[in-house]
């Protein structure tokens, strides 16, 4: 039998006039932890959603542990647990009361077996007579995490699991994630680029509907990436001299301003090439006349490849005529979202 778990056929999805996902494919074989990194808006939800048949694809197809998402969406079900973007979980029910509803959805034969087994997998067991609400957004997310494995999935679909959570806390999931994918496949979402690298054995960057790199975290950073400039100037002297000077430099792709910590203006600027643009940047600054209070390189690193892939993809999704404008809202759209019917669907359920 072939070891791939998932695998995503030119996946399309609209809403409405947005395109949020424009032909996706990919393959995530058994064992794997794969990173679904990206901007916001890029589609990672769509593309968890439809692999867990909670919205149906525009066009293409997926098959999750061999069972397709239209022929099979029960299938897929049993295959995977998911953790939603936003977990719904019943806060003024006990953590116990939650899993053993849970439990009772997903029909476990030997609930109270199962239930305490997950627990103790993910550190809950000081927790289960708590309601929900008392818990920290780190235990909580613990609480998503169990009730995606009460039924035994080998697939769990994480959407941002560490996201929102303070460094310990991540950390804390982040292990726990990898212990529980030891047997598992695991796709992840994420903004965090750290993140993926300790925890993801792939990265698949996605950006506006389309897969733009699929690699493992390594081999992207060996991609390089274009080092960066950072040029600093007081705010009181940052004017649209001191950017058009930076921007007139031979060799400059783009120039971005942002603040530095102290409020100053931070200029960033992104060569062509891989030459060193520091005496060029000192020279402008003293041709321009405007003072420069600091400047430094830093050299490429996984952030740069990221922002190179992405860049100018963060805005909203196009349309099928043009760019949508201002993209569209993420709830109550009912335009062509089919949610399949199914027993267990309280389970999947997002805001109950
Ligand atoms: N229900 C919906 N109705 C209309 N547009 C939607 C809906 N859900 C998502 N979109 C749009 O589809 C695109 C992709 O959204 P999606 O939520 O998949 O992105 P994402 O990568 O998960 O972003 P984030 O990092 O912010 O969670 C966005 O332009 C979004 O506004
Ligand atoms: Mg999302």
């Amino acid at each position: 039998m072939s070891d791939v778990m998932i695998e995503a056929r030119s996946l399309k999805k609209n809403y409405g006039l947005v395109q949020a996902l424009k032909g996706v494919s990919f393959e995530v074989r058994k064992g794997q932890i794969v990173g679904l990194l990206g901007p916001n808006g890029a589609g990672k939800t769509t593309a968890m959603k439809i692999l867990t048949c909670f919205i149906a694809p525009t066009d293409g197809t997926a098959s999750v542990n061999g069972c397709d998402v239209f022929a099979d969406p029960m299938g897929v079900r049993k295959a995977i647990g998911y953790l939603p973007e936003s977990t719904p979980l019943y806060t003024e029910m006990l953590v116990l009361e939650y899993l053993d509803w849970i439990a009772q959805m997903r029909n476990i034969s030997k609930p109270r077996e199962r239930i305490k087994k997950v627990v103790e997998q993910t550190g809950l067991t000081e927790e289960i007579g708590k309601p929900i609400r008392a818990l920290s957004k780190g235990l909580r997310q613990r609480v998503g995490l169990a009730q995606a494995l009460v039924h035994e999935p080998p697939i769990l679909i994480l959407d941002e699991p560490m996201s929102g959570l303070d460094p310990n806390q991540a950390s804390e999931i982040r292990d726990l994630i990898r212990e529980i994918g030891k047997e598992r496949t695991v796709i992840l979402s994420t903004h965090n680029l750290a993140e993926v690298q300790v925890t993801c054995d792939r990265v698949l960057i996605i950006a506006k509907g389309t897969i733009v790199a699929d690699d493992t975290a390594a081999a992207l950073k060996a991609r390089g990436g274009k080092a960066r400039f950072y040029a600093t100037v007081p705010r009181a002297l940052a004017d649209n001299r001191a950017m058009n000077a930076l921007e007139a430099i031979v060799g400059v792709e783009r120039v971005q301003q942002g603040t530095a910590n102290d409020g100053d203006v931070e200029f960033e600027i992104v060569p062509t090439g891989t030459n060193d643009l520091r005496q060029d940047i000192f020279n402008a600054a003293v041709k321009g006349n405007f003072p420069l209070i600091g400047l430094r390189r830093e050299g490429a690193n996984l952030e740069n490849v990221f922002r190179d892939l992405t860049i100018g993809n963060t805005g909203p999704a196009e349309t099928p005529r043009g760019r949508a404008n201002g993209g569209a809202p993420k709830s109550g759209d009912s335009s062509n979202e089919t949610k399949p019917a199914a027993e267990d669907g309280a389970v999947q359920k997002e805001n109950p």
